[in-house]
Parts: C-alpha cells; structure tokens; sequence
C-alpha cells in the first residue's frame, strides 16, 4: 500500500476518469454537522473553485478531500486510493509525495529563508540538500521571486509570502493543490499576482487545483465554480456551463 503512495507507482495508474471523488461525505464536529453528505467529482487538470457562505464547511470538505481529516461516513478516492481506509502515516506519506497545500497565511517557517522554505518538501521526501536548493532556486525564478530567496518571511510582502507558498506547494510536483484562500489575505493586485503565477504553473504541470476563495475575482480563474451550502452541494451546482 505504501508504494501506492508514491509518485512513481502512481503514473502506472491510468488517468482516466476522476482524479478526486467524495461520496456521500460526512463529518462531524460534536454536535455540529460540518458536511452533511457530499458528492464531488474532480476531473485530472482541472481547477476547481469552491465556494459559499462561512462557515458552510468549504474548509472541511478540502480536509476531507486531502486525507487531512477522516470523514465520519462515506467515502474519499484519491487516484483509485480510499484515503479513508489509509493509517495516519499513509495519510502523510500520501500529502508529502502527491498533495501540495497554501493556506491563507502561508505558514511559512519564520527562521527560515524563502529558498530554504521552498526547500523543506524536499528535504522531507529524501531529496540531498544542494538539489533542494538548486529546485527551490529554480521555483524562486519560476514565480517571479529572483531577488527575494535569501529574505527572512518577515521581510517579504504579502504577496512575495503566499508566492513563496504556492512555490513550496508546487515544488514537490504534487497531482493535487489544495489552497484554502490563498489571496484572502491580500490586495488585488497582489492576489493577482499569485492567481497568475500559481495558474502558469498548474497550467503547464497539468496539476488539479482545488481552490476555496470568498473573491468572484480569484473564482474567475477556475474551470468550474461549485458552491457549499450548510454542509451540502446542492444538486445542479458545479456543472459546466459550457
Ligand atoms: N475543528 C473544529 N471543531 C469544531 N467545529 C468545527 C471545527 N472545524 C470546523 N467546525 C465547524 O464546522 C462548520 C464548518 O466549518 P468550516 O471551517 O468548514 O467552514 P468554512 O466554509 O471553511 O468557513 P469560512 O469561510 O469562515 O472559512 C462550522 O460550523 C464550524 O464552526
Ligand atoms: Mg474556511
């Protein structure tokens, strides 16, 4: 099962149908329904915006969706994987080796230079140090970081941060990113700028984006919108309008 969960095995699999499927998802925080029986389907590629009130459970579902929780009932099948009957070390392997995540505030480690964040993924999954930095290096460049690599977080803006973010995500060459409003933190022209530079580079990896976002604008980046409600999405919702 562990070799399942490595990049390697996982391009034996083939792509066909969806990458990510919830069925009938429920989780539970004591008495509080956070999902109520959710249904998605999440096709390789694709950027998916997920939307709806707070506190609607769009943070719970991207848990559930990425092993980071376990639902109460139903099911998570990640490329052919039931993340669900994973252990928790099989949970993280599987977020180390094929999930990238950005958070609103990038939790970017404070001591740490912007290479050296970019680094770590790397580092954790076995990768030497000089290659770690020569990748990270080459990911500073790919977002449009160049002079910002040797700088400490607190000395980056905001959005020098949440692209230094996205470049840790990314570097590992993750199937699915995961960002729990990545530009709510910003202006609009800096979320802009991480919209750009993050959709360049899942464009090109053909990685699949699960994005939440309060911001019609940051939406408007994906290929399809779907919006949760009171635990549920609502029938209908989601599909393509083309
Ligand atoms: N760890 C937790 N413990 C208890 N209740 C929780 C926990 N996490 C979420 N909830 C509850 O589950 C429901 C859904 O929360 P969730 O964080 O998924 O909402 P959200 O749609 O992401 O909201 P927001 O837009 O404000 O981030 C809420 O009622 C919330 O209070
Ligand atoms: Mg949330």
């Amino acid at each position: 099962m562990t070799a399942l969960l490595t990049r390697e095995t996982a391009q034996s699999i083939p792509a066909d149908g969806p990458i990510l499927s919830a069925r009938a998802v429920v989780k539970r925080f004591g008495q509080t329904e956070a999902l109520r029986g959710v249904d998605l389907d999440i096709e390789p590629g694709e950027v998916l915006a997920v939307m709806g009130p707070s506190g609607s459970g769009k943070s719970t579902l991207l848990h559930c969706l990425a092993g980071v929780l376990a639902p109460d009932d139903g099911s998570v099948v990640f490329d052919g994987i039931e993340i669900s009957r994973l252990n928790e070390r099989q949970r993280s392997l599987l977020r180390l080796n094929r999930l990238g995540f950005v958070f609103q505030f990038g939790q970017l480690l404070p001591d740490l230079t912007a290479v050296d964040n970019i680094s770590v993924p790397l580092l954790l999954s076995g990768v030497r140090r000089n290659e770690a930095l020569k990748r990270a290096d080459d990911w500073l460049e790919r977002l449009g970081l160049g002079d910002a690599g040797q700088k400490l977080p607190a000395e980056l803006s905001g959005g020098q941060a949440q692209r230094v973010a996205v470049a840790r995500a990314l570097v590992t060459n993750p199937t699915v990113l995961f960002a729990d409003e990545p530009t709510g933190s910003l202006d609009s022209l800096a979320a802009e700028q991480v919209m750009n530079a993050l959709l360049d580079q899942v464009k090109a990896a053909g990685t699949t984006v699960v994005i939440i976002t309060h911001d019609p604008r940051t939406a408007a980046y994906a290929d399809r919108e779907v919006i949760v409600r009171d635990g549920r999405i609502p029938a209908g919702n989601g599909v393509r309008s083309a």
